[in-house]
């Protein structure tokens, strides 16, 4: 909340000194470079009760994507110890670069793409918790989406990349772009392959096979989210996973280098693909078996089903929080540790199932992160495992 401060408070100031240039030269404008590591971190943890302190004497701070646009600025750029040291005051060639950079915080290029901004993660996110999205890029088209790795690339920008939001907890405000591809809604059949870009919904692709009569998808029938996120994680369920079942996927590598190829051997776990790190899923294929149409849509709504009556599908949730341990299920362990119902504010471990934490509709990202590190230490301390999230986590 602070940085948001430090930005709307940093916007009005340099929308208003930009009225009257004259004077936003000469002017005193207080600004400090935030390194990355501070902003990282958060404000209020790398500096405690201080950094009220500076916002009320009207100093404001610069996000790391302003970084490449302030070179000149030796003075700030300090390093992390120093940040205190580091204001600018009264130096009018400084001053007017942090307003140039206030003013056009990103690359034209990235501004020039669909995007919004100050979009609420709570909207983003089936769960519903987490700050702002700062910045959210919407691409339409592929050319559009390696148009943006490329220029992220470039820039040295980091960048995140989100499906659907249902397998994310954000736990504040998200100051790098954030990319969401919004390609049009179709799936293409060819024989018996079936392709569906990245912004697709993973359930939707699921009752398309059925209705295609193509069978080998039905598991995935219950997992929400995009395919893109499905590719992401190689979700599964019923002891089946994407992998099994994919034939070809194309992706933007971190440089924006367009590739298309088949899954080797190493590229796919557990709910794990190599697809992390600023690559972009794209699209994929999935290679199914010629089946009877009515008996496949029943499987899938057999599938719906019965996630429908095990987990709790009617409350805000982001699926399963833990990955399953090697022999064992995460839900089970927690359900035995008897910390169902276990409840952090307005954020609870299901009663359905234990593997789910629910929001009861005003839950915040502390309380998640908080009734995470329960769960967590209660596990370890009843089985002496060690549970690892199976969400993303954005912090
Ligand atoms: N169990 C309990 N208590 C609970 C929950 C489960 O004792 O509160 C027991 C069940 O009785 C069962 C065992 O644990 O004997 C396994 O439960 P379940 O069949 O629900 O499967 P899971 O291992 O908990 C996995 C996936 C789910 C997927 C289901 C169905 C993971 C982490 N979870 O759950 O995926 O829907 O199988 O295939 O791999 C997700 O990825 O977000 C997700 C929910």
């Amino acid at each position: 909340m602070l940085i948001a401060e430090a930005k709307r408070q940093a916007g009005e100031r340099s929308q208003s000194l930009a009225k009257r240039p004259g004077q936003g030269r000469g002017s005193a404008l207080n600004s400090v470079f935030m390194p990355r590591k501070a902003h990282q971190q958060g404000l209020g943890s790398f500096l405690p009760g201080q950094s009220c302190e500076l916002f009320q004497a009207g100093i404001t701070f610069l996000g790391p994507h302003f970084e490449g646009r302030c070179k000149d600025l030796e003075l700030v750029r300090k390093s992390d110890a120093d940040l205190l040291g580091a204001v600018v005051e009264g130096h009018p060639s400084h001053s007017a670069i942090i307003l140039e950079a206030m003013i056009h915080p990103l690359p034209d290029e990235l501004l020039r793409l669909p995007h919004r901004t100050d979009v609420p993660f709570p909207k983003l996110t089936t769960l519903g918790v987490g700050g702002i999205c700062r910045w959210l890029f919407e691409p339409a088209t592929e050319p559009e989406a390696q148009a943006f790795v490329r220029a992220c690339a470039r820039e040295n920008l980091q960048y995140r990349v989100l499906g659907g939001g249902s397998n994310l907890v954000v736990l504040g405000d998200i100051e790098t772009p954030v990319l969401r591809l919004r390609f049009p809604a179709e799936l293409k059949r060819d024989g018996l392959k079936l392709t569906a870009p990245a912004s697709f919904g993973h359930i939707r692709m699921a009752q398309g096979a059925a209705d295609h009569g193509l069978g080998g998808m039905e598991y995935a029938s219950g997992i929400p989210g995009t395919t893109g996120g499905a590719l992401r994680m190689n979700a599964g369920a019923y002891g089946r996973e994407l992998v099994d079942i994919l034939d070809t996927f194309r992706f933007l590598t971190p440089q924006g280098e367009l590739v298309e190829k088949r899954p080797e051997p190493g590229e796919f776990k557990y709910r794990w693909s190599f697809l992390t790190g600023g690559h972009v899923g794209l699209a994929f294929t999935v290679k199914l078996a010629e089946g009877d149409r009515d008996s496949i849509r029943a499987q899938v709504l057999e599938n719906m089903g019965k996630r429908g009556s095990s987990q709790p599908l009617s409350k805000r949730n982001a699926g399963c929080i833990f990955k399953n341990p090697t022999g064992t299920s995460a839900g089970r362990l927690i359900d035995l540790a008897g910390l169902k119902g276990f409840r952090v504010g307005d954020a609870e471990v299901s009663s359905e199932h234990a593997n789910f934490l629910i929001n009861h509709g005003h839950a915040t990202a502390a309380e998640f992160a908080e009734l995470m590190e329960v769960v967590k230490a209660k596990v370890r301390e009843m089985h002496g495992i060690e549970l690892e999230p199976e969400v993303e986590i954005w912090s």
